[in-house]
């Protein structure tokens, strides 16, 4: 954008989404070009709202965060972002960035998947630039591996790719929000989940390098990939949860194995999945299906119809300090109102 001209703000909101198969790995750290194709579901309810605005006098690129000025970190990442979309679109104005979210930040909820899409919209707009929604995703890809997901809404696939400089590597749409009304994710947050002690991009890296779990799970992934997306498709319940199941369960052996180990659940999450399970053996057939990033919160999957059957199996369980009722949702909209 060329200096001394007006530069508009631009808003965009995005939702964070639960991988189904995981992204754990990367065949390029310098790019953020994974191993494997992973599979996800956009939320509906959860969202980040960012509004970006170049500006010629600005000294510095500015980030406020629910409403406080962020610095250290936060603002480290925003920065390196920013920096990216000053060299797509030739500019060199500084920023101000203003994001919410309406959900807790930063606790293992995908904060950084909705962030990163919604500023990947939001300041490639506002720098002047038309990204079709591949480029968006490869762009929101650079901040947050998950990010490039939740530029689409509903069930998503983020394509690995094998060209080395990553231009096959972005998300693509595999069926809409609508496709699948009767699917819901019960999202339980679990009290004192604890901060990650390790990020992870670099947690993933240790796993690659040190657990012996690893290569076996790169093998089985994409027959696994190719079972779950046929199941999505046919709206098969009874076949998407024992996959998803059987994801998770590999996903934290990975962690497990990685050393020094990963153990990003707590004994509350343990009992959720335990929980989920007895389910399943008593009614004998999969009501549901578990899930959980690096982080100790879990989702399970669940049909509407078996909705009351999975609340009463988590009844009275000791440790859940919050729930939401999350549908597949849409992926990024650009709206009128700047972020607060
Ligand atoms: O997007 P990142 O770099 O925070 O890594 C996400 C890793 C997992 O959430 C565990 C898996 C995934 O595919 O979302």
């Amino acid at each position: 954008m060329p200096q001394g001209r007006a530069h508009p703000a631009v808003t965009c909101a995005a939702a964070p989404n639960i991988a189904l198969i995981k992204y754990w790995g990367m065949r390029d750290v310098e790019r953020g070009l994974p191993y494997n194709s992973s599979l996800s579901v956009t939320l509906d309810q959860l969202r980040t709202v960012t509004t970006v605005r170049f500006s010629d006098s600005a000294t510095a690129d500015r980030l406020v965060l629910n409403g406080r000025r962020a610095t250290g970190g936060a603002l480290a990442s925003a920065t390196t972002f920013l920096k990216v979309v000053r060299k797509m679109s030739g500019g060199s104005a500084y920023a101000s960035v203003r994001s919410r979210n309406n959900f807790p930040t930063a606790s293992g909820l995908a904060s950084s998947a909705s962030g990163f899409a919604a500023l990947a919209g939001a300041a490639s707009r506002a720098a002047g630039l038309k990204l079709d929604a591949a480029a968006l995703s490869r762009l929101a890809r650079s901040g947050s591996g998950s990010a490039c997901r939740s530029i689409f809404g509903g069930f998503v696939e983020w394509r690995a790719g094998r060209r080395p400089d990553g231009r096959d590597c972005h998300a693509v749409p595999l069926f809409p929000a609508g496709h699948w009304s009767q699917l819901m994710d019960l999202v339980l947050g679990v009290r004192d989940a604890p901060e990650k002690a390790v990020r992870s991009a670099v947690a993933m890296q240790a796993s690659v390098a040190t657990s012996p779990a690893y290569a076996a799970r790169q093998e089985a992934l994409p027959a696994r990939i190719a079972a779950m997306r046929r199941a999505i498709a046919r709206r098969e319940a009874a076949r998407l949860f024992p996959l998803l199941i059987e994801e998770c369960d590999e996903f934290r052996l990975v962690c497990e194995t990685t050393s020094p180990s990963l153990d990003y659940l707590t004994a509350t999450s343990r009992e959720i999945l335990d929980r989920v399970l007895r389910l399943n053996a008593t009614a004998g057939r999969p009501v549901a299906g578990y899930t959980h990033d690096a982080g100790a919160h879990v989702h399970v999957f669940v049909e509407r119809a078996d909705l009351p059957a999975l609340r009463a199996a988590l009844r009275g369980c000791p440790g859940i300090s919050r729930r939401w009722e999350l549908r597949p949702g849409p992926g990024i909209r650009f709206l009128r109102n700047a972020a607060g």
